[in-house]
């Protein structure tokens, strides 16, 4: 192991909530080093935090900033269940993390599929890999950001960050519920999650305008598909499904 990627370590905490937790100083992006270690037979429930990236990514291909003093950790999932039920995991995340920004006060809401927003900036982000061997799922990687010390400045989009407690106590926070999370979604489905997520989503009716792959798609939500696609209901009153793509307003 070389300097600056020395593991620190899992704390009793975490692993009496049955996380096995990878502490990193600085890597590129824990999205990789996760993926090493699943490839390399990491068990459900490993999680990789870093301490700071050099390459975060976010969704779209975009950068995901990462200096010192934020959270950055990716969970290896193994669930027992077909690759398509993969996203389903998109909203358990985004739950959980929206779970951990409420335990710091503020008010959270959810922007489909998985962005975060406390008093209206965006506070987290969730990028899902799936990982197959053959047609079955191996395991998910769920990688996930909150703003702590710091928050980007961002000319396209209000930004925010948890001001009331430190990166450690947020993560802490984060295993809790995530766990919570996938342990509820694990038992018992989508359903219980989706409801959460609807609790923390746009309002019934509410305008949204969707970017998918170069196209535009203008309509109103019209609320989730059980399996978690969302619906956007067209002027026209058809309705669409979606998969994946951006909401832009
Ligand atoms: C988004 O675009 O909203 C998703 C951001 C996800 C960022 C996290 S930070 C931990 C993990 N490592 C990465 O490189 N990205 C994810």
């Amino acid at each position: 192991m070389t300097a600056g990627r020395a593991a620190i370590g899992a704390g009793p905490e975490a692993a009496a909530r049955g996380w096995r937790v990878v502490t990193l100083e600085a890597v590129s992006s824990t999205m990789d080093e996760a993926r090493r270690l699943a490839l390399g037979g990491a068990f459900d429930r490993t999680v990789v935090r870093a301490l700071e990236q050099t390459g975060g990514r976010g969704r779209m291909g975009r950068a995901w900033a990462s200096p010192p003093g934020n959270v950055y950790a990716t969970a290896i999932l193994r669930p027992a269940v077909p690759a398509v039920r993969a996203l389903e995991l998109s909203l358990v995340a985004a739950v959980a993390t929206a779970d951990t920004v409420a335990a710091f006060g503020g008010t959270v809401r959810l922007k489909w599929p998985n962005d975060v927003l406390l008093d209206g900036g965006k506070v987290a982000g969730v990028l899902l890999e799936a990982m197959t061997a053959g047609a079955a799922l191996s395991a998910v990687l769920v990688g996930i950001g909150i703003n702590v010390a710091s928050r980007p400045e961002l000319a396209d989009r209000a930004t925010a960050r948890i001001e009331t407690a430190d990166a450690d106590a947020v993560f802490e926070q984060l295993l809790s519920a995530l766990g919570a999370r996938v342990g509820q979604w694990t038992r018992d489905g989508l359903d219980g999650i989706r409801a959460a997520w609807l609790e923390r989503g746009p309002a019934l009716g509410s305008p949204l305008t969707v970017g998918q792959g170069g196209e535009l798609l203008r309509g109103s939500f019209a609320g989730l598909e059980p399996g978690g696609l969302l619906r956007l209901e067209l002027a026209d009153g058809s309705l669409r499904r979606i998969a994946s793509g951006e909401i832009l307003a």
